[in-house]
């Protein structure tokens, strides 16, 4: 096997998208779409890879790391201009170059794997992959001849009627040998309707030098999309959507409706949990065995443990533990520790809280800025009081505390171990442990009242 080389073409703006945001960042199922080419080629044995970038070249360099070197292209002249920047790095090198699209979210490692080895089993200078697809509008098209050997690449602008009927495509993944490509590219002309450099020219040119070109067909359509508009970026999404959603269910997990059910790329999840219908699991949340999730709880970047039930809530970039309850209508915001056995139960928010084990808010609380013990019982309707227009404080509530329902804690405050606070009472104060607080306005009952006043006639 002769070394390989990848090189990802990711400067261009993407004005088919119409976005504020460079087309390759665009995710797909939560993921950059050049992330997503980037860690295809990362399976492959690369020696080198070189991305080129150009239109928000700092961000997409920010969101790659160091996996890639980079190539700028200070102005977009074309595909065949945007390998030209990769010279200084792999020209004079033996070996292989595979050229992929930054906006061909959907390829896949087998596939690539597949085509190296096809275009070193026929020992050509260029293997083109390619596909047959029903509508091939947009897309380069691959003339042949008489023989069924590959003559060049025509783009769709450039096609004549004739050339538009043709429909096995570019799929704008291509084999080279390194050398060789690097020596076309330099004759490569931009005499064309879009006065761009083409990549696609170099097969003719290496056709014409007498040089053996070939095409590898793939079958899987889905591979070959190239994402240009938001079309074909909403298409990209359901197929990447029910490729993860299959694999999750090939690992054990059931997915009610695989159709209403919105899995982005980095999330895992354990054998036997079970996903309802209209659930949507983002970022790198991490789902543990045995839980049922749903339907409709929207979760991002969550680790959850293994048995817990989350249904119709949001939870977000928080720790969740084993055998937790919680919902339906539940909040989670950012930066909660919520421990084994908990229960947080309806219209219940919670913000920037640890929640020890086995603790409970059943009903219509806020709980933020807190640190909440274990085996705490916090009753319907009370809250933490952690703001005073200007800073936020802390309450504190040791192990054992029962908190009656609709109460205020007036933070920074603390209740002791095991102490008690009456219904309805609003603490400012700190409560020691094993204590009883009421603070509230003592009742009075003034007997035959109404008939004094001669309310009730
Ligand atoms: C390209 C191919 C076409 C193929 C299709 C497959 C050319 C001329 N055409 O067309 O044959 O069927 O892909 O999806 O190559 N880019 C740069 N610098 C540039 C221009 C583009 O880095 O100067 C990058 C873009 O960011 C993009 C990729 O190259 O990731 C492809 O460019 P795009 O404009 O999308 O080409 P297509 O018109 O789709
Ligand atoms: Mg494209």
């Amino acid at each position: 096997m002769s070394n390989r080389y990848a090189v990802i073409l990711a400067a261009g703006q993407g004005t088919r998208m119409k976005s504020k945001l460079y087309k390759v960042l665009h995710p797909v199922c939560g993921k950059p779409m050049v992330q997503h080419v980037v860690d295809q080629i990362k399976k492959l044995n690369i020696e080198e890879m070189v991305t080129i970038i150009g239109h928000g070249a700092e961000k997409v360099k920010a969101q790659l790391g160091e996996t890639s070197h980079y190539a700028l292209q200070e102005q977009q002249l074309g595909t065949a201009h945007a390998v030209m920047q990769a010279e200084s790095i792999l020209a004079g090198k033996e070996g292989v170059t595979i050229v992929v699209c930054g906006d061909t979210p959907l390829i896949k490692s087998e596939t690539m794997e597949a085509l190296f080895n096809h275009h070193e089993e026929v020992n050509a200078k260029a293997t083109i992959l390619t596909a047959k697809i029903a509508d091939p509008a947009g897309y380069g098209r691959i003339v042949r001849n008489d023989h069924g050997l590959v003559e060049k690449i025509v783009e769709h602008k450039d096609a004549t009627e004739a050339e538009r009927e043709i429909n096995e495509i570019n799929t704008g993944t291509y084999c080279f040998d390194n050398i060789a490509l690097f020596e076309a590219l330099k004759n490569v002309s931009n005499d064309n309707v879009q006065g761009e450099y083409y990549l696609p020219d170099v097969i003719e040119i290496l056709k014409k030098q007498g040089e053996v070109v070939s095409a590898f067909q793939t079958n899987d359509l889905d591979e070959t999309l190239g994402v240009n508009d938001r079309v074909a970026l909403a298409e990209a999404e359901r197929i990447m959507r029910s490729r993860i959603n299959e694999s999750h269910m090939r690992n054990g997990v059931t997915i009610i409706d695989p159709s209403s059910t919105y899995i982005e790329s980095e999330v895992t999840i354990g054998q036997d949990t079970v996903i309802h219908p209209g659930t949507i699991l983002k970022g790198n949340t991490v789902i543990g065995e045995d839980c049922q999730i749903g339907p409709h709880s929207e979760i991002e970047s969550c680790q959850v443990g293994d048995g817990t039930v989350i249904r119709q809530s949001a939870a977000f970039k928080s720790s969740i533990g084993a055998s937790v309850n919680i919902g339906p209508f539940a909040h989670i915001r950012p930066e909660s520790e919520i421990h084994d056995e908990v229960k947080v139960g309806n219209f219940v928010e919670i913000k920037k809280a640890v929640f020890g084990k086995g603790s409970k808010a059943s009903h219509l609380s806020y709980i933020g800025d807190a640190e909440v013990g274990s085996g705490v019982n916090i009753g319907c309707g009370s809250i933490t009081v952690n703001y005073d227009g200007k800073n936020k404080y802390l309450t504190k509530i040791e192990d054992d505390v029962f908190i009656g329902c609709n109460s205020n804690l007036v933070a920074p405050v603390t209740v002791g171990k095991g102490a008690y606070v009456a219904a309805g009472s609003t603490i400012t104060k700190d409560v020691p442990g094993m204590a009883l607080s009421i603070a509230r306005a003592r009742q009075e009952n003034k007997e035959n009242y109404v008939e004094k006043l001669n309310l009730k006639k």
